[in-house]
């Protein structure tokens, strides 16, 4: 009896799983990878696509971030590589460092992440950049754009427009 519940809730599990083919992921739901422990994460299929989310947090990270955290999460003499950050930096820790920046001193220099709280083109997009972002620090993305990805779904946009009209 026992065995076969859990025989049962691992098929289940499988037929979930869909088209995550390798990495973290366990699931997905319009368009977006989960992993789990219910977090998002990235999603490479066997034929190379990337989920939209990858493709979607690599734009805005270079457009938000990479001035300071230098070009693919890899760092600058000013700010730390995201890259490296996120091997360890849960996605909470994330979150939390994004919406209230964080301001050190040391040795009488100042070192100022910005609070990104109130910035939209940020906050909308939070999501992609732990994606991306974790798709480096997991080795599975190259310093390189994924060309090859999904499209972005009805989900995906409709969050988007609500987001960004809030
Ligand atoms: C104006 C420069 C600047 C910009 C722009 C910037 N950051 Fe930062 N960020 C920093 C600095 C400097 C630190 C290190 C702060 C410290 O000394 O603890 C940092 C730290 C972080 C950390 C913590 C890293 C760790 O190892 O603890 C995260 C996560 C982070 N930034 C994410 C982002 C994201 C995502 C963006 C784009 C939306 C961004 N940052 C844009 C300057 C910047």
């Amino acid at each position: 009896m026992k065995k076969s519940v859990y025989l049962m809730v691992f098929l289940g599990a499988l037929a979930g799983a869909g088209s995550v083919i390798a990495g973290p992921a366990v699931k997905s739901e319009d368009g977006k990878y989960l992993d789990k422990d219910g977090n998002p994460t990235w999603n490479k299929k066997d034929d190379g696509t990337w989920d939209w989310y990858t493709f979607s947090g690599y734009r805005r990270y270079h457009a938000e971030c990479h001035v300071c955290h230098g070009p693919d999460g890899e760092g600058s003499t000013y700010a730390p590589a995201l890259r490296v950050s996120l091997q360890t930096l849960t996605y909470d820790q994330f979150q939390e460092t994004v919406v209230n920046g964080r301001t050190v001193h040391t040795a009488g220099k100042e070192s100022v992440m910005p609070s990104f709280g109130t910035n939209k083109n940020v906050m909308c997009y939070i999501d992609d950049l732990y994606v991306y972002l974790k798709a480096r620090a997991d080795g599975a993305l190259a310093r390189a754009r994924p060309e090859k990805r999904e499209a972005k779904v009805d989900a995906i946009k409709q969050y988007e427009d609500a987001c960004m009209a809030n």
